[in-house]
């Protein structure tokens, strides 16, 4: 299966990616901000251009500006733009992305890398669409569509006191998660394929399928790297014709599956006795408690019987640990 309103495939068919492609269905060509998050390569940037693609939007500018490779002193007149004369070396007025995405969408890629500073300036755009360029006078309106996303925990983030919480609920109006591929793993023979004929006709090569074996193997393994590890891996063993391939990948980043992973860590050694160990309780409660609803279809009150906690108690402990 795969979600082909609009052009960039997005491949799936387990449950967890129906839940994805009904959310987007349901969003439709409306006019609305995302918030995407989601592991690093689970598909958020496909994600956001599909959701250009199917809005009203589609034939004005799609303009993305990675928040986190961008240093801090130029981001703001990458997103704003700067008039001439404005800093030494600035011999003409250049626009910002916000502008270039007039009447289009800007997608704000790795946003929980945003400084505060710039963060106050963006509240501002999606509160009045307006801005001042850096070292301008003028106003400039845009009707600019927002899409953002992120692998961080933005709620962590506002906690740690490195994000606006009026920014995050102004951006998070609605959130689309991407699965890990660990909770996919349903869909790795369909992309297997997919990555496999793609590749197999880049290099020229016959399509033959892989062992059983293989695949076997693929269901072991963790991907911390998600749908980009994938897909490289069976470039990889396409062009290498080896499929010896999987087992460097999983030796080279400790591919063991979540049962045996290690939850020590060197900074862990650092912490006194207590600090360790309720920050693994509170991981370990985040992984619970989210698979739990899951589970549970988002129905609190199954969730509550399933864990044997009272219904009270567990809104209250959903809510701490930031899960919707
Ligand atoms: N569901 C999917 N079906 C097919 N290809 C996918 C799917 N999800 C991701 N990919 C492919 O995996 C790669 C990574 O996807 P993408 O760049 O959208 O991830 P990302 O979440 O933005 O990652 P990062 O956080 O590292 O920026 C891309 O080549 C993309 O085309
Ligand atoms: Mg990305």
């Amino acid at each position: 299966m795969s979600y082909t309103i609009t052009k960039p495939w997005i491949l799936g068919s387990s449950q967890a990616m129906l839940e994805v492609f009904s959310l987007l269905e349901r969003i439709g060509d409306n006019d609305v901000t995302v918030l995407i998050t989601g592991e690093s390569g689970t598909g958020k940037e496909l994600v956001a251009q599909a959701l250009h693609q199917q809005s009203k939007r589609n034939k004005n500018p799609f303009v993305k500006i990675n928040c986190a490779a961008i240093p801090e002193n130029l981001i703001e007149s990458e997103l704003f733009g700067y008039e001439k004369g404005s800093f030494t070396g600035a011999f003409q007025r250049k626009l910002g992305k916000f502008e270039i995405a007039n009447s289009g969408t800007i997608f704000l890629d790795e946003i929980g890398e945003m400084n505060l500073a710039t963060q106050v300036k963006l509240l501002r755009v999606l509160q009045e669409k307006e801005f001042v360029r850096v070292g301008g006078y003028q106003t400039v309106h845009v009707d600019t569509r927002v899409i953002a996303a992120t692998n961080k925990d933005l709620l962590e983030c506002i906690a740690k006191g490195t994000f606006r919480e009026d920014l995050f609920y102004r951006l998070n109006v609605i959130n689309i998660r991407l699965p890990s591929l660990r909770e996919r793993l349903a869909d790795i023979p369909e992309l297997v394929e997919s990555f496999s004929r793609k590749f197999h006709k880049k290099f020229n090569k016959e399509y033959k399928p892989f062992s059983n074996k293989f695949m076997g193997k693929l269901f072991q393994y963790d991907w911390p790297g998600n749908i980009r590890e994938l897909q490289n891996l069976i470039e990889k063993a396409v062009v290498l014709n080896d499929e010896e391939v999987i087992n460097e990948e999983t030796k080279n980043n400790n591919g063991i599956k979540a049962e045996n992973k290690q939850f020590i860590n060197e900074g862990m050694l650092n912490m006194d006795y207590k600090s360790a160990k309720e920050m693994i309780i509170r991981s370990f409660e985040k992984e619970y408690f989210s698979a739990l609803l899951k589970r549970a279809n988002n129905n609190i009150s199954e969730a509550a019987r399933i864990s044997g906690m009272h219904r009270k108690n567990l809104f209250v402990k959903l809510r701490d640990l930031g899960i919707k």
